[in-house]
């Protein structure tokens, strides 16, 4: 435990938020950050009224999903169903099926690489289409084009199943970000750690280009030095800051960067190599499944930098946690009252809005309007 006292050295008294976290340890601060929040106010009264925005988001990680193996999910404000061919390939499908509405992922089976629907086991490939029904000679024609609702993109990388949304299921934009550290011998395997965050995507992105925050509620010493770069669908930065570790403040370097609205990475250099890999998908509008996997350089994790490896881990996480009590609560401000030392907030929300597409989009400016709001 020393090590995390010590990370305390380069922050300011512990604000109230700290006391509230300090009691939480183990198993109870797990199922914290996963369970329901008390007296939860509604979408309308917190004014989060943001669409859904579109890119890849990780549905689970790989190796919860076997071969053979189907999984029912939610994601999108829309039930899918996930499973995996056998040829090793994931799909995702919307989860009724186009015959008589059964939901896909609760008795349904694998067949080769088609799903097999439990009802009357028709068979569907991973573009929606039937390829089988086994008690009728002939397919309708129109089931023999994609049939079901809905088909999502589907890929796998950095140990994650992503899928590609699009409120009007418009071909993938751009492509996922493969990083090389992950699986690596020389890396470690995934530290995993979990969140679900009542907040919309955009307002818990928001949080990197909010530069006067680290300070009041993470407690760093001072406002880290930082330039964010927004290149199309990219977003980078590179901070530079002292870093508390159990053998005092050292200079470190965090490099992050966002792939769209759904792929963020951070890399953490100086004190011990850490890649972190934020597998991050809304559930719905104004609710955020967020997935932290770990993975370090193994020479440092195994060794004299062993309890700095796991520190920085455990900082991090932290800073989660205590960014989770304000945006499980937090009003949406449309137009903020932003002042000199804020960050880049207002660039920020130029850069994502490029997310938003569709119908929903369209109702959101026009209400924006109404409410005299000029962004
Ligand atoms: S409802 Fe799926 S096969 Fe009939
Ligand atoms: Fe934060």
């Amino acid at each position: 435990m020393a090590e995390a006292e010590n990370l305390h050295d380069a922050r300011t008294a512990p604000v109230l938020v700290w006391e509230q976290l300090k009691h939480l340890k183990g198993d109870d601060l797990k199922a914290w950050r996963v369970s329901e929040v008390d007296n939860l106010r509604s979408r309308e009264e917190r004014n989060i009224d943001l669409p859904m925005p579109f890119g890849w988001f990780a549905l689970c990680y790989s190796d919860e999903l076997a071969v053979g193996e189907v999984k029912p999910l939610r994601y999108f404000e829309r039930d899918l169903v996930v499973w995996r061919g056998e040829d090793g390939a994931p799909r995702t499908l919307d989860a009724y099926c186009p015959h008589l509405g059964a939901h896909l992922g609760y008795g349904g089976k694998v067949s080769g690489n088609l799903i097999e629907c439990p009802f009357h086991s028709w068979r569907m490939e991973g573009d929606g289409s039937v390829q089988e029904i086994p008690y009728s000679k002939s397919i309708p024609p129109k089931m023999k084009k994609p049939a079901c609702e809905r088909a999502y993109p589907t890929r796998e990388a950095n140990g994650f199943v992503w899928v590609w949304y699009h409120p009007e299921n418009i071909e993938p934009l751009y492509e996922l970000e493969v990083f090389e550290e992950v699986g690596h011998p020389d890396w470690s395997a995934y530290e995993k750690h979990e969140w679900i965050v009542y907040g919309p995507m955009q307002t818990i992105a928001e949080n990197g280009a909010d530069a006067a925050h680290f300070q009041y509620i993470h407690g760093v010493a001072d406002s880290p030095n930082y330039d964010i770069t927004f290149d199309g669908h990219k977003r980078t930065a590179e901070v530079h800051a002292k870093m508390g570790t159990p053998r005092g403040l050292v200079d470190g370097t965090i490099a992050y960067g966002v792939v769209g609205a759904g792929q963020p990475w951070t890399r953490f250099t100086g004190i011990c190599e850490t890649l972190l890999i934020t597998g991050v998908a809304p559930i719905a509008r104004d609710v955020t499944h967020i997935r932290f996997a770990f993975t370090q350089l193994k020479s440092d994790r195994d060794g004299d930098n062993g309890g700095v490896a796991k520190a920085i881990i455990r900082d991090i996480c932290k800073q989660l946690d205590q960014d989770k009590v304000v945006w499980d609560r937090q009003r949406y401000i449309a137009a903020p009252p932003l002042c000199a030392g804020d960050g880049p907030i207002n660039d920020f929300r130029d850069f994502f809005r490029q997310f938003y597409a569709g119908a929903e989009y369209d109702k959101y400016r026009e209400s924006a309007k109404t409410r005299s709001i000029s962004r």
